[in-house]
């Protein structure tokens, strides 16, 4: 299949586009640079640097590649990030996704998959949090995500547009091949903050709130694979392409980890002991986000494969210390 991916030099993205390639399709990957790296690109997928917001530019694109679906995860994502410049979030992961969405009806592409976020769902009442829990962000970050869902619940209801919607857990690792991995600048990720501690590029780690009311204290997450978040994507196009209504599916293992239980998984991966500090919570932050799956496994086919904190982490250890970019 012939397939756009906006945000494909990026860490979700550039694993998609290694595992779609893999499979043998062909990949066009279009990124601003904004915060990808052309290296994280894999040689066998063609590289066009464009901002979705181009619309001219993006719609030449369209024509001359003629792709039969987008994977759109073009978008900033830090949470803390969106709390103190909420307007670059919403010009970028609002207008830049109507922007592309204009783009691909003009040109004849109705078929999306878009990167949605567990933020969405603000602090929800059920954990494991079921898809059809209320969607409440408490962050501009899962508000500008929950903005574009509802854009294109609309959309798709009174068009040919077809979409898949995937609410990410907390993507991590790296793919154990070592090739490409997790590189944000500047990082604020909890596991590769962990990690640059550990390796000795940072003084102590910081663990954000410790009043949260979790076990100990410590915010939860459910830390999912990179790679079996990529398969999704995969999954996710294929139910697409064989006529599968549009639909929201969680992307998670079911299972959380207390940001204290990260910190002592990096401690045994890395055999190093390193400072940990206590800090206030950081702003947007939800006490508990943990997948309820079910939907991803029983309509999209889904295992998970790499449900594993220690390998995740050894994975994540193995990029940081001979990262590429
Ligand atoms: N944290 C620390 N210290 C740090 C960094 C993070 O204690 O130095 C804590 C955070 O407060 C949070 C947890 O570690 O409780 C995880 O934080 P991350 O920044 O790694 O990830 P987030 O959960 O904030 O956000 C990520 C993605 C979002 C996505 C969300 C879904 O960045 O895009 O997961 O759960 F929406």
């Amino acid at each position: 299949m012939k397939i756009a991916v906006t945000g494909g030099a990026g860490y979700i993205g550039s694993h998609t586009v290694k595992l779609l390639t893999e499979e043998g399709h062909n990949i066009l990957v279009i990124d601003n640079l904004y915060n990808g790296h052309r290296e994280a690109v894999p040689d066998n997928a063609t590289f066009i640097k464009c901002d979705i917001r181009d619309i001219e530019n993006l719609k030449e694109i369209f024509n001359e590649f003629k792709p039969e679906a987008v994977i759109h995860f073009a978008a900033f994502i830090e949470v803390g990030e969106s709390t103190k410049n909420p307007l670059s979030f919403y010009i970028n992961n609002v207008s830049g996704t109507l922007s592309l969405l204009s783009t691909m009806e003009e040109t004849g592409i109705d078929k999306i998959i878009f990167s949605s976020t567990a933020a969405v769902y603000g602090n929800p009442k059920t954990v494991p949090i079921p898809e059809t829990e209320p969607v409440k962000p408490i962050n501009p970050y899962g508000q500008t995500k929950a903005c574009v869902e509802k854009a294109l619940k609309d959309i798709s209801q009174f068009s040919n547009l077809k979409y898949v919607s995937l609410r990410y857990f907390n993507a991590a690792g790296a793919d154990p091949s070592g090739l490409i991995g997790e590189s944000h600048n500047p990082e604020t990720h909890l596991i590769p903050l962990v990690l640059k501690t550990a390796k000795g590029e940072r003084e102590q780690i910081s663990i954000f709130g410790t009043d949260y009311p979790t076990p100990d204290g410590t915010c939860i997450r459910d830390y999912i694979h990179i790679n079996d978040l990529a398969k999704a994507h995969l999954l996710a196009l294929e139910y697409l392409m064989s006529g599968g209504e549009s639909n929201v599916f969680n992307c998670g293992y079911g299972k959380g980890y207390s940001v204290r239980e990260i910190i002592d998984m990096a401690k045994k991966v890395t055999e190093k002991d390193f400072k940990v500090v206590e800090e206030k919570r950081r702003e947007g932050d939800p006490a508990i986000l943990v997948a309820d799956s079910k939907k991803l496994k029983s309509i999209l086919n889904w295992k998970a494969e790499f449900d594993d904190l220690e390998f995740i982490i050894k994975t994540a250890w193995n990029w940081e210390l001979n990262r590429r970019f």
